[in-house]
């Protein structure tokens, strides 16, 4: 029996030599321990050996099919290398790595702003790009004549895309559908401050809501313009709520956006949907209010517009403005992400040249 192990080792050995494919490798492996091969024949055959042999002849068929396992194993991978070598790669390199991207910019400060007035149980909400004229301006006490209702600042959309032109079956259901048109004119928002009237009309006081998304104004592109930017407006409704709440959240707000050292100041401003009104500054974060290019030399940077909700506006949506008041503002991302980040051009966030977006 030893003698017949002797001879398979050999004849293994012999064959091994001869072997330049893998699939000459995987036939020699079944030809010698496969479930029928020469090795496997030899551990059946273990009854016949005399019970004192036994352990020794067990052990030498299983050093030998151990044997030839790994000799195979080797065999396989020296092959494949070779395979592989012919073809210019090297198996033994370390893998490639894809660079993996981030957030973009705006994304990145929109979430920034959400999870601060997050963290002041505001509750966040989506709204409708397309809107009608309504919510846009009517809701919000922009009235007729007011210069922002001009064509040339804000688009109009075309009437046929408002879902009640959708295949009108009978001449009656056509005009019908063209009456709805035009009572009701479809744009592309020009501001965030409609989700107000559409989460008012829908909703109780008490109110904490944060909206962000995108606008749209027919400006001439340039440094500091862009048809389509970004706006977070939030609002916040309830009994009794007054401007010491609204400075409150506001200071808060702008101490965790830029940072403790920065001061705040109200200068009076108009807004159609706010009395009073104002608009926000922040003392320049380049120059600390000493005065550089970015803030002109004042020392100070517009970054909001607020106040307390018009009464007008709570009366449209159904509140009593004698029980119910409310403070509202609005702000720029994209103005903020470039007092941040020092950006000159607000086009860069744009033209997605990665060259750019890798400094974020
Ligand atoms: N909607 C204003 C704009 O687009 C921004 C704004 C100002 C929103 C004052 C407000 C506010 O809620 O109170 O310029």
């Amino acid at each position: 029996m030893q003698q017949k192990i002797k001879d398979i080792r050999e004849e293994f050995l012999k064959n091994l030599q001869k072997i330049s494919t893998p699939k000459e490798a995987e036939n020699l492996k079944i030809r010698f321990i496969g479930r029928n091969g020469k090795v496997t024949q030899l551990l059946k055959e273990i009854k016949n050996v005399l019970s004192a042999e036994r352990p020794l002849i067990g052990n030498l068929i299983n050093e030998l099919k151990k044997e030839i396992s790994q000799s195979i194993n080797q065999c396989f991978l020296a092959l494949s290398g070779e395979v592989k070598q012919e073809n210019g790669g090297d198996i033994t390199l370390p893998g490639k790595f894809s660079a993996l991207g981030h957030l973009h910019p705006i994304t990145q400060v929109i979430n920034q702003i959400e999870d601060i007035f997050r963290n002041l149980n505001f509750r966040i909400v989506d709204g409708s790009e397309i809107e009608t004229e309504y919510y846009n301006f009517e809701a919000l006490n922009i009235p007729l004549n007011h210069p922002s209702r001009d064509a040339f600042d804000t688009f109009y959309l075309k009437p046929p895309s408002h879902p009640a032109t959708q295949s009108p079956v009978t001449r009656k259901q056509k005009t019908e559908a063209q009456k709805k048109i035009k009572d009701c004119k479809l744009l592309l928002r020009s501001q965030t401050s409609t989700v107000q009237i559409r989460v008012m009309e829908k909703e109780k006081p008490p109110l904490r809501i944060i909206s962000a998304g995108k606008v749209y104004r027919p400006d001439a592109t340039d440094a500091s313009h862009s048809c389509m930017f970004h706006q977070v407006e939030g609002f916040m409704v309830d009994k009794e709520v007054n401007f010491t709440h609204l400075k409150g959240i506001l200071s808060l707000f702008i101490k965790e956006m830029f940072g403790k050292d920065v001061q705040m100041r109200f200068r009076p401003h108009y807004f159609p949907f706010t009395e009073p009104s104002a608009e926000v500054d922040i003392s320049c974060i380049l120059c600390q209010g000493k005065g550089c290019s970015v803030c002109k030399n004042k020392g100070w940077l517009e970054i909001l517009g607020a106040g307390m909700i018009n009464p007008r506006v709570l009366e449209r949506v159904g509140y009593d403005p004698d029980k119910i008041s409310g403070f509202a503002f609005g702000m720029g991302v994209e103005r903020i992400a470039m007092l941040k980040f020092n950006i000159q051009d607000i086009r860069l966030f744009f033209e997605n040249d990665i060259r750019f977006l890798k400094q974020f």
